[in-house]
């Protein structure tokens, strides 16, 4: 896995030829400026020695090749970079992610909408890249100060000082920001979001969907049947931009509680409650019994390689959750929802599909995955 990350970030480094950073005494345009960092928020992304011990980097949990998620299918929630730690929670896509608005309450439709992490507690893309490595069950550093003195002694410094002046190491709150700030921004690039479904083919007019991605496709966006769109929207914007599958609101499906998750074995430091605890998601970061249970839509780009799913990585496979939606509340006896407050019980839970109709919305999801060929 590690080799495959180098010679995956070595890759990326050729296709991106360098650039011209090393020219300095010289002002950049505000092209090359952006690009610059994008290139420097790449080499972050992917450099292994910013951990406490060096061996994991953001695309240790978020592998382009797995769809920017974790590659480790195996386990429900990540490993951190001390092997005996796991976080909480499984490891959403960063892919599409920095299309999120900041976290905010909207009036008019009276919800919390946007923000990062399953349970919207980074206002900001930005805000959201200061955190994993100063998680003691992630990248494990002790303080921003220890991740500034390895980015100084990094092989990309001097473009650190390029984009960031030749003071940018000195003041580590405002060096802190800075690597924020160049993460962020190659977040915000194509490289995130390339937009090169099937689907996206298919909303250009390259490529007709088979009869059975069809036939998933109007079960995904019918009121009366799979009613997905409700919540993943799977239409252009009126402005014509592309769909996300996500309206970046928060809801309480009623997820049961992973029994086995290796967060409940976590040194007693990180977990007090073991496999007592309860992850309120948005309630427990606003601090508010209405909005307990409840986690951000995730959009469905490249849903069918990130398994496992939903906020704790509960289902295996895509046909595991179909089946919840499709069956919650009939009498096919789920084990009972973690947070049983707040429990959306009007769009889902009994959709009563059938087991074709459950197939074909699956093979419209694997219309979702980025990299298609015309002629695939
Ligand atoms: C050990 C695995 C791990 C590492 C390393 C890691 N992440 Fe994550 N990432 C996660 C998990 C787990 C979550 C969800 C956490 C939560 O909701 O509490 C997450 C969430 C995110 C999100 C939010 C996505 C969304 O839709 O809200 C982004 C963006 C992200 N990570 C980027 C990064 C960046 C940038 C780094 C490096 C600075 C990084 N991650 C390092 C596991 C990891
Ligand atoms: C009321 C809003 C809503 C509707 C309707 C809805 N979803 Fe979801 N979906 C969510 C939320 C919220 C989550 C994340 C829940 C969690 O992590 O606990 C989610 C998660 C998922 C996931 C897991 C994604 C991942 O990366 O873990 C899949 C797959 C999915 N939905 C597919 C569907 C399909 C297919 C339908 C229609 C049959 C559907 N959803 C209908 C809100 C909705």
């Amino acid at each position: 896995m590690k080799i495959l990350l180098s010679v995956v970030a070595g890759l990326f480094l050729v296709l991106t030829g360098g650039a011209a950073y090393a020219d300095s005494g010289r002002v950049a345009s505000a092209a090359e400026a952006s690009a610059e960092k994008r290139l420097l928020g790449r080499k972050l992304f992917f450099d292994m020695t910013l951990s406490e011990p060096a061996g994991q980097a953001c695309a240790s949990c978020h592998l382009p090749a797995a769809g920017f998620a974790d590659p480790d299918a195996e386990l429900p929630v990540s490993r951190g970079v001390n092997p005996r730690h796991f976080g909480n929670r499984n490891t959403p896509t960063a892919a599409y992610a920095a299309f999120a608005p900041a976290f905010h309450f909207d009036q008019k439709e009276g919800l919390y909408l946007g923000g990062f992490f399953h349970d919207g507690r980074a206002a900001t893309l930005e805000a959201q890249a200061k955190g994993p490595l100063l998680n003691p069950l992630e990248m494990g550093n002790a303080s921003a100060a220890a991740v500034i003195e390895k980015v100084e002694r990094a092989d990309y410094a001097p473009l650190f000082k390029s984009v960031y002046g030749p003071d940018a190491f000195a003041d580590v709150a405002r060096a802190y920001d800075h690597l924020a700030d160049a993460i962020a921004s190659f977040e915000r690039s194509e490289f995130f979001s390339p937009f090169s479904a099937k689907y996206d083919a298919y909303l250009r007019g390259q490529v007709e969907l088979t009869p059975q991605e069809k036939r998933g496709l109007d079960l995904f966006e019918n009121e009366k049947k799979g009613n997905c769109a409700a919540c993943h929207p799977s239409e252009k914007g009126e402005d014509g931009s592309h769909p996300l599958f996500t309206d970046f609101s928060y809801d309480n499906l009623g997820v049961p509680k992973l029994k086995q998750s290796p967060f409940y074995h976590v040194d007693k430091r990180f977990n007090r409650e073991g496999a007592g605890v309860v992850d309120l998601g948005l309630g427990g970061v606003l601090n508010k019994a209405s909005e307990n249970g409840k986690f951000k839509v995730p959009t469905l780009r490249n849903v069918a390689v990130t398994g496992p799913y939903m906020h704790n990585g509960f289902f295996n496979t895509l046909e595991e959750v179909l089946d919840f939606y499709n069956t919650r509340d009939t009498d096919r006896k789920w084990p009972a929802p973690e947070v049983a407050a707040n429990v959306n019980d009007e769009e889902m839970g009994d959709l009563n599909l059938s087991r074709e109709e459950l197939q074909d919305l699956i093979a419209f999801l694997n219309t979702l995955t980025d990299g298609y060929r015309l002629g695939d």
